[in-house]
């Protein structure tokens, strides 16, 4: 099977709108009027430092609704794509592109927590249904939590607390953390602190520069001279590649054990080469889960798409199977929404990662696991938090 990995679709005109509505009431009289495909806005990076994250994320949603023939719940599917460049200042214009131009059913979207936040509170304004298939945003399942608003892939507090508690374990007593200065880094790191110091440890110092640079000399320069025990590290996409590669080439990995969320070396393993061997990361998916249905992923992604899947291809596969969920609980028929809303609230999604469900506010309750990277695969070492359900801090619905 192929996939039109690239296909764009505009958004149809006024004109052919009316006529496609003129076939329907007289052209078919002899059968049932097909309902016209469910209009998916797909908001995605596709160009700077995540491109490459929105691209497996946009191939994973179409691997899902390819596999169930183009459709879900019976309901063909047609996409409608914006690049919003992980740039939050553009983020309304661009949300507003795919509901008020293209008038999508459902919003999917996005990787950047900056960008996702602007989303989710278009999406409220609106009473869109959004589907967040990566940005861990905390506030999005938490204060800005909604009934139309689901997330399938992680908040930002999950990996970071995963990697704070294997951190910990590790007797690791002096931690430093580096990360980029906006939502995700933020979030991140106080997820790692908030576990590491619960077990006996100490952050001694936070170090950021701002998203999306990747001029990290005089920061690894500090770490040399604070020598902690280790040092947690939250960057991703082509930042992480830099990142990983220069902390590898500052001498620093043989000094100072470098630990991070999964998204350092998730997507990245093939261009940070040696850099990123045996490095120890944390998050709800690694390669080689030898389980029938990760198996079966892979395979048909590998034969799809002729790449390997990872962490970001499984969130938006998912993202797909919860739409799915909801869709088939209502035949199809959007217009019942509120029946489509509580099947995907309780939805159990067999995905690649394991099975899992939704928290209260609609954030997935998943093992974490400690993994390591080993050739081109993030590798299974051991489970490192079970089950691990984001607070969901504010979150009233
Ligand atoms: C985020 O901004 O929330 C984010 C971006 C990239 C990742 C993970 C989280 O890999």
């Amino acid at each position: 099977m192929r996939l039109p990995i690239r296909l764009s679709f505009s958004a149809p005109s006024r004109a052919i709108l009316l006529a496609l509505g003129a076939a329907a009431v007289f052209g078919t009289a002899q059968a049932q009027t097909a309902a016209p495909p469910l209009k998916v806005g797909l908001m995605l990076p596709a160009t700077g430092t995540f491109a490459a994250l929105g691209d497996m994320i946009e191939r994973g949603f179409r691997l899902h609704v390819q596999e169930q023939g183009g459709k879900l719940g019976g309901r063909e599917i047609q996409y409608f794509r914006v690049d919003d460049e992980s740039d939050p200042s553009k983020a309304t214009d661009n949300v507003n592109k795919l509901i008020k131009r293209d008038n999508v059913d459902v919003i999917v979207g996005t990787v950047h927590s900056g960008v996702a936040l602007a989303m989710a509170r278009a999406a409220k304004d609106s009473n869109t249904m959004l589907i967040v298939p990566n940005a861990g945003a905390d506030a999005i399942t938490g204060a800005m939590c909604a009934p139309h608003i689901f997330r399938s892939s992680f908040s930002n507090w999950q990996p970071g607390y995963a990697t704070g508690v294997v951190a910990a374990g590790k007797g690791y007593k002096r931690a430093m953390t580096i990360t980029w200065n906006y939502a995700a880094g933020q979030e991140t790191v106080k997820g790692f602190t908030e576990a590491f110091e619960k077990g006996g440890g100490k952050v001694i110092k936070d170090l950021n520069l701002p998203f999306p640079n990747v001029e990290f000399q005089a920061l690894l320069t500090e770490i040399a001279a604070q020598k902690p025990d280790v040092v947690f590290a939250f960057f991703a996409g082509g930042g992480a590649v830099k990142f990983v590669k220069d902390y590898d080439a500052a001498g620093l990995r043989r000094n100072v054990p470098l630990l991070g969320s999964g998204f350092l070396t998730d997507g990245t393993l093939e261009a940070q080469g040696s850099a990123a061997q045996g490095l120890q990361t944390a998050l709800h998916y690694a390669d080689n889960l030898d389980t029938p249905r990760n198996n079966a992923f892979r395979k048909n992604f590998a034969l799809t798409f002729k790449a390997n899947a990872d962490v970001y291809a499984v969130q938006g596969y998912d993202a797909a199977q919860l739409l799915g969920a909801g869709l088939v609980a209502v035949k199809g028929d959007f217009a019942k929404r509120d029946g489509m809303i509580a099947a995907m609230r309780k939805a159990s999604i067999d995905s690649p990662r394991g099975r899992f469900t939704l928290s209260a506010s609609h954030n997935p309750v998943q093992d974490i696991y400690l993994r390591e990277a080993v050739g081109k695969n993030n590798e299974m070492k051991a489970v490192a938090v079970k089950a691990l359900a984001d607070p969901g801090r504010g979150c009233r619905m």
